[in-house]
């Protein structure tokens, strides 16, 4: 349908829910499905406590379009506290997400050489040396947590990928203080929704906390520059980028460095979980991806320019992401009062939009709950269809990287192992600060490669997110 259609179908209904925000916050997924369930493309959230704050919802291609396209109208807004002007706070959330116009995208060509398909082939023998400390770890028969396995995967990998190997422990402190740091923002943002009484103690905890993270992050930045040692991390090249541009100040560098391991850790171990929760659940794709892998398809170290395109463990990762992807909605602000429909928008109305519920219309995937790889023979979705790395002039910076990274690790872990997801598991995916979080773990039992796939039956809400194959002993009893 062209968007005028759609615009004076809309002058018959105003798609409007009313509610409480409390409603979005505990179950984004659950409350957009409902608006979409409702309204279709075009829905507005009207929360009906004093606040009368409004959330606006955008789930078609055409409407992804106009708003991630425009971003001179639709500005991005980090989902934080900024803290006072000058605090290690507000320094640490200046990154990318936080910057419109010009200085973002000033700041976005400064920032990106790293980001260069050439540039993250550097980085593959760190992620091979920490996968494999980790595989080492893993016994045959043994249980594991693969959810929490990918997190302290990804964020040793993240913290070694942006700050060098050679302070290693500074570097892992980093990373785990903003971890931590992540964690407070999430907790106080929330007050935003639900208030909280202990919130000012809180937020002044986070800004000492804030402080002592900006502290670490300097004395390593003050190390590498006195000592000389600028390398191939991330670190090293933006200060290479300061120190012979002068493009980006000391504040911005650590705002860089706060955004790129926050954006980086969580979204890539969470991706990694559920394309393992996914293989293990689907044998017959798990039974080809591992003819490929012992037939040492995936043996040599990926080409950056490539990475693995038209091969199964693309479409496989493609496709667990089109079904679970780690970053299920954004928003948008926009700078100037617009029109959306039937809406007319006061300056600064959140506007959300979401992947989850894009990659789940059935007018765009044919039965868009399963977990089908081989549709990626046949379909070629726009940008606008498929974004599970955001769209327009603020995609993803680091997506090359992110399947890099995500593709050396995932051969790695399955060729030397059978996983199976433990019978009767809890398995709940919930969105926490954007992101779609395997939030109760995902057990899995370890095995030798003996090639003896099989699906395991599993409790949860994910059976809301995914139509999982029914398993052996369900399939018996309903023939
Ligand atoms: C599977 C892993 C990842 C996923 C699913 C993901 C997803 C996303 C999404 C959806 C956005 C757009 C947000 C918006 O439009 O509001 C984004 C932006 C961004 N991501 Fe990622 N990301 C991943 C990994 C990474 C990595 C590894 C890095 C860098 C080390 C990174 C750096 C960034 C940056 C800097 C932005 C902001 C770009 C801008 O505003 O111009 N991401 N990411």
């Amino acid at each position: 349908m062209d968007r005028t259609a759609e615009i004076n179908l809309w002058t018959d209904r105003i798609p409007v829910t009313d509610g409480r925000l409390e409603e979005f916050v505990s179950d984004p997924i659950a409350c957009m499905r409902r608006l979409h369930r409702e309204h279709g493309d075009l829905a507005m959230f009207r929360e009906t406590s004093e606040k009368q704050q409004q959330l606006v919802f955008i789930f078609s291609p055409e409407l992804n379009h106009h708003v991630l396209s425009d971003s001179k109208t639709f500005h991005s807004q980090f989902f934080t506290l900024r803290g006072p002007r000058n605090s290690a706070q507000r320094h640490l959330t200046c990154g990318l997400l936080s910057m419109n116009g010009d200085e973002h995208k000033q700041q976005r060509r400064q920032v990106a050489g790293p980001f260069e398909k050439r540039s993250i082939a550097f980085h593959h023998d760190t992620v091979t040396s920490v996968t494999d400390q980790m595989l080492a770890t893993w016994k045959p028969d043994s249980v594991v947590n693969m959810a929490d396995e990918m997190t302290i995967l990804m964020r040793k990998i993240t913290s070694m990928i942006l700050f060098g190997t050679d302070q290693l422990d500074l570097a892992l402190e980093i990373g785990e203080m903003l971890d931590e740091w992540v964690e407070m923002n999430h907790q106080l943002g929330l007050a935003a929704f639900i208030p909280r009484d202990d919130f000012m103690p809180e937020y002044n905890r986070m800004l000492s906390y804030a402080e002592k993270l900006e502290g670490r992050i300097l004395d390593l930045m003050k190390w590498r520059r006195e000592a000389g040692t600028l390398g191939a991390d991330l670190l090293s090249q933006l200060i290479r980028v300061h120190d012979t541009t002068g493009g980006i100040t000391n504040e911005q560098l650590v705002g860089h460095v706060a955004l790129l391991f926050g954006a980086a850790h969580m979204t890539s171990a969470y991706s990694l979980g559920w394309t393992l929760f996914l293989l293990a659940q689907h044998p017959e794709v798990m039974t080809s991806l591992n003819h490929e892998l012992q037939g040492g398809v995936y043996d040599e170290p990926l080409g950056a320019f490539d990475s693995a395109k038209g091969s199964l463990l693309d479409r496989v990762l493609r496709e667990s992401m089109r079904l679970l992807p780690a970053s299920s909605y954004s928003q948008r602000l926009n700078d100037v009062p617009v029109e959306l429909g039937p809406f007319s928008l006061p300056r600064g109305t959140p506007i959300i939009f979401s992947s989850f519920v894009t990659h789940h219309r059935p007018d765009l995937y044919s039965q868009p709950d399963r977990f089908n790889p081989d549709r990626w023979l046949t379909i070629s979705p726009t940008p606008y269809e498929y974004l599970p790395f955001g769209a327009g002039p603020r995609m993803c910076l680091g997506a090359p990287l992110a399947q890099f990274i995500i593709k050396t690790i995932l051969p790695r872990v399955l060729k030397h192992n059978r996983l199976s997801v433990v019978p009767g598991a809890e398995v709940n995916g919930l969105v926490v600060s954007t992101m779609l979080n395997p939030i109760s773990g995902i057990p899995m039992q370890i095995f030798e490669p003996d090639g003896r796939f099989v699906t395991s039956p599993v409790v949860g809400n994910i059976h809301a997110l995914v139509e999982l194959p029914a398993a052996a002993h369900q399939r018996r009893a309903a023939a």
